[in-house]
């Protein structure tokens, strides 16, 4: 029996974490998130209706899961309050469910900005940020010159260090992008009063994960982006600024390594990516458009359409390795449902794919619940997924809805 499950993007993220750690939550009592911040974009379609969240954790859906935001997560509160308010409308509390750490780095309008002119900037050769001011966020952190949630309890110093920071990067706004600059009183007015609202949601994330594996409760880790984006390990520079592989859980919230039972890969059965940076099976006709319409391949965040291609297994090897995984969630089977041919990457030769092809099964595969009924095709193409992966692939997403799964082996 699990009682710890990380669920981790093992490519560019939008693999369809959301619907999974949805889903596995509702047998947890807490979620928690570790990095990234409002770049992330999780799509949950629960009895038709369609939430999209940024920055709270895919649980707050269910009445008795705690959603915790942990210091490795960069925290733009004018994101939360926005969320928190599309929550509300759709009737779904958040006060007694959302929890979140001191620690997280603030991100500031200042980021934004930052993120913003880099980009334009760079001009061709740009990473096709979301332009949420992550990248600033996390330089700010690692520079020691960031503002984190704790530090707004202290309305000295706040003052002191938002001083400092302003002067630094106005000076660059000004003369370096030739930007426009921000204003440190207005700023600091906000931030005091952004407080009052939040820090009723302010615990000690370490010291609540601990006690509660003490009291035998269950708990997800809900990765933001893919192991492809990570800062380390990604197609750098074309890379978010957070750790988005398993390491960034233990940084990230501040729970030991050992208490993680359970590493679930999300794998999409093809291949997408947002923004610029190298993409081996990335497809340029037909076929990369079929799986972009019939898989509606626009980003959660910035709606941008997705880059697609066939399924790298190359690729995920590399993302097994550095992860670990137990086990594998192949979301959007169903996409391939109409594909007489699909092909699966198996090797890089003279940096161009090896494909290895089978036979589409041509099947509507939307309303299937166990396994044994699935078409013996999709079958032999997921069989040999798993074999090349030497991981098993315990669930199978076969639509959008909360119920679209096919659970291969039990893993909670
Ligand atoms: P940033 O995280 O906004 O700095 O963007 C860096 C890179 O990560 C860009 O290529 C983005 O498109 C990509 N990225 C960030 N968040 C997501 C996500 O949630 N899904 C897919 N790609 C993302």
């Amino acid at each position: 029996m699990n009682n710890s499950i990380a669920i981790l993007g093992a490519q560019w993220g939008d693999e369809g974490k959301g619907k999974i750690v949805d889903l596995l939550t509702e047998k947890c009592d807490a979620v928690v998130r570790f990095q990234g911040g409002h770049n992330a974009g999780h799509t949950l379609v629960v009895e038709g209706k369609t939430t999209i969240l940024h920055l709270i954790p895919s649980g707050i859906l269910h009445n008795n899961v705690k959603c915790i935001i942990g210091n490795g997560v960069v925290l733009s509160l004018d994101a939360l309050s926005e969320e928190i308010e599309i929550l509300r409308k759709s009737n779904i509390t958040v006060d007694g469910k959302l929890l979140i750490s001191d620690g997280c780095p603030l991100i500031l309008p200042v980021h934004i900005e930052l993120d913003k002119a880099r980009e334009l900037k760079k001009g061709k050769s740009k990473i096709g940020t979301t332009g949420r001011g992550i990248g600033p966020a996390y330089e700010d952190k690692i520079s020691r010159r960031g503002i984190r949630l704790g530090d707004l309890s202290n309305p000295e110093t706040l003052k002191d260090i938002l001083k400092e920071l302003l002067d630094y990067h106005n000076f660059v706004l000004k003369n370096y992008y030739e930007c426009k600059t921000f204003d440190d009183v207005k700023m600091y007015e906000k931030l005091l009063s952004d407080y009052e609202t939040y820090k009723k949601y302010i615990i000690d994330v370490p010291e609540y994960i601990d006690l509660a594996f003490k009291n035998k409760k269950k708990i997800v880790f809900e990765g933001a982006q893919g192991t492809l984006l990570d800062i380390d390990h990604g197609t750098y520079p074309f890379v978010t600024s957070s750790n988005t592989t398993v390491g960034g859980i233990f940084t990230g919230s501040g729970v030991s390594p050992k208490k993680l039972n359970y590493i679930l890969a999300i794998v999409k059965a093809y291949t997408t990516r947002v923004g610029s940076g190298p993409f081996m099976t990335e497809l340029f006709d037909n076929d990369g458009e079929q799986l972009s319409k019939i898989g509606h391949e626009l980003g959660a965040t910035t709606g941008r359409e997705r880059r697609c291609g066939w399924l790298d297994l190359v690729a995920l090897k590399r993302s097994i390795v550095i992860n670990g995984f137990t086990g594998i969630c192949l979301t959007k089977v169903d996409v391939l449902d109409q594909f007489k041919e699909i092909k699966v990457c198996i090797e890089y030769k003279n940096n161009a794919p090896v494909y290895k092809n089978f036979d589409g099964w041509m099947t509507d595969i939307t309303k299937i619940k166990n396994y044994d009924d699935l078409p013996e095709k999709t079958k032999i193409y997921i069989g040999a997924i798993e074999s090349y992966l030497g991981v098993p692939i315990d669930i199978i997403s076969n639509g959008p809805g909360r119920e679209q799964n096919i659970f291969k082996n039990k893993i909670l």
